[in-house]
């Protein structure tokens, strides 16, 4: 939930540390912090708050010279937003400094230890006490900063990517991992540290990505990697497919309104060579070695957090509904604790744009260690999530660096569909039922397109009701997830209070919440539940509330009961969630601007939750 960039070379490490950490400030901006190394001794200067305020304490007090150097921006997990707390952090001995993502867990003990010791602590975080530890065991001489680090990380448990610094090997860098990315770029006598690729590609495309329990020693002349028990590995390195351009605002305000106008392309990316309608069939590379296990499954649980959970909510209605195979949605904070059943020929799907969140990893390991052969639907490609699953599918929508979740949600929805039909036509489905599916999903991001041209139309529907402190999004069936999406969205980024739950479930006592002109967004598509929408807005007008629908273009009858109607193209419901959720992703963007938050940073949140 932090970002991480460390630089050696030899250009002035300062510019480029914090170009680095303007990239990577959507991970985490509680406070940032930088360390230069320059002629034996490591400057470090940290504030709480934005990048920003990091810049501005370094103007003032002049460059730091020097060409190797790191630099983090903080979510906050021991101690609250402070200077002190902020990284880098130092020993009291051997001028050790630190920068870490992911929480120490027996740090409390290890404090203890070492305070036993005579370490004196200035700051309330576990990167302290590691920093401190790595003092303690540093014995000095060739490679006494490897050796240090990896004897410190066999004491703690818990989850980090971190590099360290020492003041007595000024040439060195050191960087780790367990349980949170990290990724070393190799350029031409350079390399760029960060814990994701956006903050290496303006640098070196050639990259490769530390596996749990990996040290990398890196100075200018090399680099070493090793285990924590100092056994040689050597890296995967691999070509990073990402452009400045992707990661880029360009002509958008916002990286969230940005991701919302991209996702027609980004589905079409999605969807690139995998459908061939002709045939009525669903091609995917990443199944097609299993195809036959997973044919024969007899059950398939999908897991996720947040959006991510919602994607998978209509996985499972997809996957019954499609492929006639029992699925089921859950939390993966829940089912990685509640001692779950996996039985024979069971499939866990794990859903993550990031392939980081903690919960969902955890969720993954514990159904495999059960017997479940583990699929991933993931966007970042080599993350943790991709490389723990026996297979998966990519969802190729590029990367997403505003906070709120948007073209990866579509592209989750895209992707469950495509494995639904995948399975669908080797189960139950005929290829002409296939063909005219797929001819279907073709169609979707074109019908996103005629959404988005809506967007002022849309932004006034925002405008009138974007004071209101509470609100309700209801939905039935394939558009119940959606709905929760939507109250999500707006309460992320909007600060509002927002509900969402099946239409039906209205009645049994948030009824009660509607008052004189509550807002409650109904999506009223045309499906097999329409009447019974239809039933549920009478119910929350007759209570004063004012209804907001999203209902399919030609609809006649929306108009005379609710007071604001967006009007989507018509399309099949099982796939309808992907075209139904931009209104709402809209409503929620134009809500938050015109409140004056901050879309892409939104308060206490952070891109990636790597701590449970
Ligand atoms: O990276 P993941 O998809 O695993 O993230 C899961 C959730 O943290 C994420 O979807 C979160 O709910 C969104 N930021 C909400 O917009």
């Amino acid at each position: 939930m932090c970002g991480i960039v460390a630089y050696v070379g030899s250009k002035p490490a300062q510019a480029l540390l914090i170009e680095g950490l303007k990239r990577l400030e959507y991970r985490g901006y509680d406070s940032a912090g930088i360390a230069v190394m320059h002629a034996g001794r490591a400057t470090v200067v940290k504030k709480a708050g934005r990048v920003a305020n990091l810049e501005a304490e370094l103007a003032s007090r002049g460059p730091l010279a020097g060409t190797m150097g790191m630099a983090h921006t903080r979510w906050a997990t021991h101690g609250g937003v402070t200077d002190l707390n902020a990284h880098p952090h130092r020993d009291d001995k051997a001028g050790i400094v630190v920068i870490h993502n992911g929480i120490i867990e027996n740090y409390a003990s290890l404090k203890t230890y070492l305070m036993d010791k005579g370490h004196r602590f200035v700051s309330e975080t576990d990167t302290e006490v590691l920093a401190m530890l790595i003092g303690e065991l540093y014995e000095g001489g060739e490679g006494g900063l490897e050796a240090a680090v990896q004897a410190a990380l066999r004491e703690v448990t818990g989850a980090y990517a971190i590099c360290v610094m020492c003041e007595k090997e000024p040439d060195t860098l050191v960087v780790a991992r367990k349980g949170a990315p990290l990724m070393v770029g190799i350029g031409a006598g350079e390399y760029v540290v960060a814990s994701d690729a956006s903050a290496i590609v303006a640098h070196t495309t050639q990259a490769f990505p530390l596996d749990d329990y990996n040290v990398v020693r890196i100075t200018r002349n090399g680099f070493r990697t090793s285990t924590t028990t100092n056994v040689a590995v050597t890296p995967k390195v691999m070509q990073l497919e990402l452009d400045l351009e992707q990661i880029e605002l360009g002509r958008f305000e916002h990286f969230m309104q940005k991701e919302i106008f991209e996702q027609p392309a980004a589905l079409r990316n999605t969807m690139r060579g995998r459908l061939q309608a002709e045939d009525g069939k669903v091609v995917l590379g990443g199944l097609s070695a299993l195809a036959k296990q997973l044919v024969r499954s007899r059950r398939v649980i999908l897991t996720g957090q947040g959006t991510a959970l919602h994607a998978a909510t209509i996985g499972e209605y997809l996957l019954e509904d499609l492929a006639k195979v029992p699925a089921h949605a859950e939390y993966a904070s829940e089912f990685r604790y509640r001692n779950p059943i996996i039985e024979d020929q069971t499939v866990v799907v794990a859903v993550s744009q990031s392939g980081e969140t903690a919960d969902t990893l955890a969720a993954l390991q514990e159904a495999k260690d059960r017997g479940a052969l583990a699929l991933g639907v993931v966007n970042v490609v080599g993350s943790s999530i991709a490389r723990e699953t026996d297979a998966g599918v990519y969802l190729r929508v590029g990367p997403e660096i505003g906070v709120a979740s948007t073209k990866a949600f579509t592209g989750q929805v895209a992707v469950l569909a495509l494995i639904s039909l995948f399975l669908a036509r080797r189960r139950y489905m005929s290829a002409d039922q296939c063909a005219a599916m797929i001819r279907e999903m073709q169609s979707i991001p074109g019908k996103i397109e005629r959404v988005l041209e809506q967007d002022e139309r849309i932004k006034k529907v925002a405008e009138k009701y974007c004071e209101r402190e509470n609100w309700l999004f209801l939905g039935r069936g394939y558009n119940y997830p959606t709905a929760l999406e939507g109250a999500l969205k707006l309460k992320e980024i909007s600060y509002i209070h927002a509900e969402g739950m099946p239409a039906a479930e209205m009645k049994h006592g948030p009824i009660a919440l509607i008052n004189d002109g509550m807002p409650a967004v109904f999506i009223a598509n045309k499906g097999r539940q329409y009447d019974k929408v239809l039933n549920n807005i009478s119910e929350v007008r007759a209570r004063g509330g004012h209804v907001i629908a999203v209902a399919t273009e030609g609809d006649a009858e929306i108009g005379k009961v609710a007071e604001d109607v967006i009007y989507v193209p018509e399309i099949d419901e099982p796939l309808s969630p992907m075209v139904t959720v931009v209104p709402l992703q809209l409503i929620a963007y134009h809500a938050a601007v015109l409140r004056g938050h901050d879309v892409d940073k939104p308060r206490n949140l952070a891109k990636s939750v790597t701590v449970e």
